[in-house]
């Protein structure tokens, strides 16, 4: 059958939770890029929902570029190989980054973007990531600017797939066992 909601086990983050969270973080990214450029960088395909539901949220003039790594292929754990299946079209000279991402799980992903990054001669390079799991952490990230710590579980909607699919459920949620076997 083709309706997701049998294969949902429990939602942890309501789109209303996750709205109201967004609403604070954008306040606070308006806050600090006050009179500056502002670079907003996508991490595809998981951010895809958070870098819309954030960017609406913003008052501070933004440009949007998307970057595609993959960590993860198609299974649930991570390899820790990252590639980049598409790169910036931005020149990061001189530029006010804000990397977002739809979750921070080992961190392997984002301290190696970071550094990519960084290398690209940018003003500044931040973080805001709408999940991070803190018992999952294989590497420390320095986050400017979270939503949620949420449990070292697999979860998937907002963006996050599981063999993609489930991206575009507007909740977080865990999947039933019967969708892993
Ligand atoms: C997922 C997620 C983050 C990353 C987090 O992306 O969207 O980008 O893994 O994991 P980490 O902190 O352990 O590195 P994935 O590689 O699955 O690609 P996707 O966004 O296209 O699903
Ligand atoms: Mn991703
Ligand atoms: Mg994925």
């Amino acid at each position: 059958q083709s309706d997701v909601s049998g294969d949902i086990a429990s939602i942890l983050l309501t789109e209303e939770q996750l709205g109201a969270k967004l609403d604070e973080l954008a306040a606070q990214i308006d806050k600090d890029y006050a009179g500056k450029d502002l670079l907003l960088v996508g991490v595809l395909k998981g951010a895809v929902m958070v870098m819309a539901d954030l960017s609406r949220r913003l008052h501070t003039k933004a440009e949007m570029d998307w970057m595609a790594v993959s960590s993860y292929g198609s299974g649930t754990k991570s390899s820790g190989v990252v590639r980049i299946l598409k790169d910036l079209d931005t020149d990061l000279t001189g530029r006010n980054v804000l990397i977002v991402e739809d979750i921070i799980d080992s961190g392997l992903t984002l301290s190696w973007l970071v550094a990519n990054l960084r290398s690209r001669g940018p003003a500044s390079v931040e973080i805001a990531a709408a999940l991070r799991k803190p018992d999952a952490a294989k590497v420390d990230v320095d986050v400017r600017y979270v939503g949620f710590d949420i449990p070292n579980e697999f979860v998937v909607g907002y963006g996050l797939d599981y063999a993609e699919r489930y991206r575009n459920l507007p909740f977080v949620a865990t999947l039933a066992p019967h969708v892993y076997s």
